[in-house]
């Protein structure tokens, strides 16, 4: 009786050991501390030993349902099944499922799309042109004379004698208007290349979008009015803007465009050199020459043509103060946007 017992005992250690499913938890129970497991049975079988078996026997078996119903319910219990009468589901399919991570537009991109809606509205199209680029598109077509500084090997990365990587989207203007006659309405996002050394402000690699509308009786009203609703568009309505006289080979008359600041609204700060405007574009009207250059009757035509960075236009916007940030692939900086 003894031995047997103590097999029982074992046995029931092994089983323990193996469970992992509610249903072998359930089994598992049936078969040792059930009414009629086998534990019941075998106490059931004490009042038939000889007398003085009975106490020895007994207490064991009493002892050794105890302990056995006791580890069975660490057991149970670590198992995370608390009542083991009732079967749990081993997942809950009802569960949202797992999204894999996905990553998302890279924030130049995010503020071009940005920028791209805003002139959409106004009915221009986007274009675009190549950024390995022949000297006429970057300079000659562009009214800018060989001996204008800009030329200079040191602002533009010359690849040989004629053929450059754009130091201007610029260059769109000229090949749009080859193609096509007036009216014309594009805006033309893209990347430019000056050899400028790499500091906080200064890239030599980053995005400009270039705007152009020609047609008949365009005027410097049209170019003020479009822009200030970008502006208020992108930087909100309150925005004010002032346009200062300044020179581009390729606009007549030409204009730097400032806005209020984004971070003190004009009352002056560290971002804006405490004058309260900040500088966000070049712009001016289409300077003849630049007609001629593609075969368009300057008397007859007249546009208007903006360009602005597009890094400098999302630092102002999302506060950013490193230009190194938008192409260092720095995933803590990229996933804030
Ligand atoms: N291309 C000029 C620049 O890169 C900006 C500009 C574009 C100015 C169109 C006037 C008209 O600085």
């Amino acid at each position: 009786m003894k031995e047997e017992l103590l097999e029982l005992r074992q046995k029931a250690d092994k089983d323990l050991k193996e469970l992992r499913l509610p249903e072998d938890i359930e089994r598992f129970r049936v078969k040792y501390l059930g009414r009629k497991g086998l534990l019941s049975e075998f106490l059931s079988r004490i009042p038939s030993l000889p007398q003085e078996e009975r106490p020895v026997i007994g207490r064991l078996a009493n002892e050794i349902k105890v302990d056995i119903s006791k580890r069975f319910e660490e057991t149970t219990r670590a198992l995370g099944e608390k009542q083991p009468r009732t079967t749990i589901p081993i997942q809950d399919v009802s569960l949202p499922g797992r999204t894999p991570p996905i990553g998302h537009r890279h924030p130049l991109i995010q503020t071009i799309g940005d920028i791209k809606d805003i002139f959409a509205r106004m009915g221009f199209q986007v274009a675009f042109g190549p950024e390995v680029e022949l000297e006429y598109y970057n300079f000659e077509a562009l009214n800018i004379p060989l001996d204008h500084p800009s030329r200079d090997d040191f602002d533009t990365f010359y690849l040989d004698d004629e053929v450059l990587l754009r130091s201007q989207t610029s260059t769109v203007q000229i090949r749009v208007m080859q193609r096509q006659k007036p009216p014309i309405r594009i805006i033309a996002p893209g990347k430019v290349f000056r050899p400028d050394t790499v500091d906080a402000r200064h890239s030599f690699m980053f995005h400009q979008i270039e705007g152009l509308m020609v047609d008949e009786g365009v005027n410097f009203a049209h170019l003020k009015g479009v822009l200030t609703l970008f502006a208020r568009a992108y930087f909100g309505p309150d925005t004010r803007m002032r346009f200062r006289p300044s020179f581009f080979p390729f606009t007549e008359p030409s204009a730097e465009v400032e806005i209020s600041c984004t971070l003190c609204k004009g009352r002056g700060c560290s971002v804006c050199g405490s004058t309260g405007w900040l500088e966000i574009l070049g712009a001016g009207m289409v300077h003849p020459n630049v007609f001629k250059a593609v075969g368009y009757d300057a008397e007859k035509y007249t546009g208007f043509a903006f360009g602005m960075g597009i890094e400098r236009i999302a630092m102002l916007k999302y506060g950013i103060d490193d230009i190194r940030l938008f192409f260092e692939n720095d995933i803590r900086f990229l996933s804030q946007f």
